[in-house]
């Protein structure tokens, strides 16, 4: 365990935004977790859980509160049959791997999402080809009192990049039920998923998707329509690319994130269309 107070945490998301926290936490055993949510909870203090940080914005320069990073915990993954059982701190890419070479099809439309299964699952994330949450079986959570729970899948919502389990604690394992395929099949899948990645913004600091899509129409549509894009603040600006993109390619101040992100919520209101954050944002 390693435990820095007053961290810097420009590393610790994929924006690379300059921000600061109360106490930065790395943990490598599932006791140490257990320990640190019962301090953290005997102490009052505000808990943050960072994954792999790719959908993370800190919010603010200085994050009063104690950051949980996830990412050195121990890790294994576990193929028997159609089941694949993975810690929660196993990188997203990785299990899509593993998925491919033991033939087992479900987790195509997850290809190039960043991060880490625990924060996949607790956002849904996914593509128009699937979500993490489809072939889930169960999920292990530890709760703010240190101890694991078995939730059977029937037990969570799941939704457009939506997770009922999300603040719940800390997502430390899951198991999925996949369908044996033949590689090749897997592999052209994989393809497709990546091809519908090409219409984004790559080798800069971004955060993905920073609105949902609203039901009206797609975010980027509606962000390029409105005229925004290149719309720059301080460091950060709304790509040319994608709509939907903050990017950067140094280190941007949190607030200019976040006034970019006002402008395009206000502009869309006066269109009589409500944006919805993707992202987290942390204050
Ligand atoms: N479009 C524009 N201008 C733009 C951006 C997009 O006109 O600047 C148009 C596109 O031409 C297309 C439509 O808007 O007709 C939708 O765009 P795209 O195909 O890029 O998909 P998206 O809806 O913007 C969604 C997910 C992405 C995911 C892709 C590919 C959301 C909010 N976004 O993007 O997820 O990678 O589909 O499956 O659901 C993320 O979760 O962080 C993310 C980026």
């Amino acid at each position: 365990m390693k435990i820095l107070d007053n961290a810097e945490l420009h590393q610790m998301s994929s924006m690379k935004v300059r921000a600061r926290c109360k106490r930065l936490i790395y943990l490598e055993t599932l006791d140490e977790l257990s320990n640190i949510l019962k301090e953290a909870k005997d102490k009052g203090e505000k808990l943050f859980i960072l994954g792999g940080g790719t959908n993370v914005l800190f919010g603010s320069s200085f994050i009063d509160g104690w950051i949980i990073c996830t990412k050195r915990l121990e890790r294994k993954i576990l193929v028997s049959g159609e089941l694949i059982e993975v810690s929660g701190s196993y990188p997203t890419q990785g299990l899509v791997h593993i998925a491919l070479e033991n033939g087992l099809s479900g987790l195509e439309g997850l290809n190039g999402i960043p991060g880490t299964v625990g924060g996949a699952i607790a956002g849904n994330a996914g593509t128009r080809m699937g979500s993490i949450g489809d072939n889930l079986i169960w999920v292990d959570i530890m709760g703010f009192n240190g101890k694991v729970k078995r939730i059977e899948r029937g037990k969570i919502e799941f939704g457009y990049r939506h997770c009922s389990l999300k603040g719940k604690g800390v997502i430390v394992g899951a198991c999925f039920k996949l369908k044996k395929e033949n590689p090749d099949v897997i592999r052209e899948r994989m393809d497709e998923a990546k091809k519908l990645r090409e219409s984004q913004p790559k080798g800069l600091n971004t955060l993905g998707c920073i609105f949902k899509n609203p039901p009206e129409t797609p975010a980027g549509k509606l962000i390029e329509e409105l005229g925004l894009k290149g719309e720059r603040s301080g460091d950060a600006w709304i790509s040319e690319i994608h709509g939907n993109f903050i990017v950067s390619d140094g280190s941007p101040d949190p607030d200019d994130v976040l006034h970019l992100i006002e402008k395009i919520k206000k502009q869309a209101e006066k269109r009589g269309i409500k944006l919805e954050e993707e992202i987290e944002v942390w204050r």
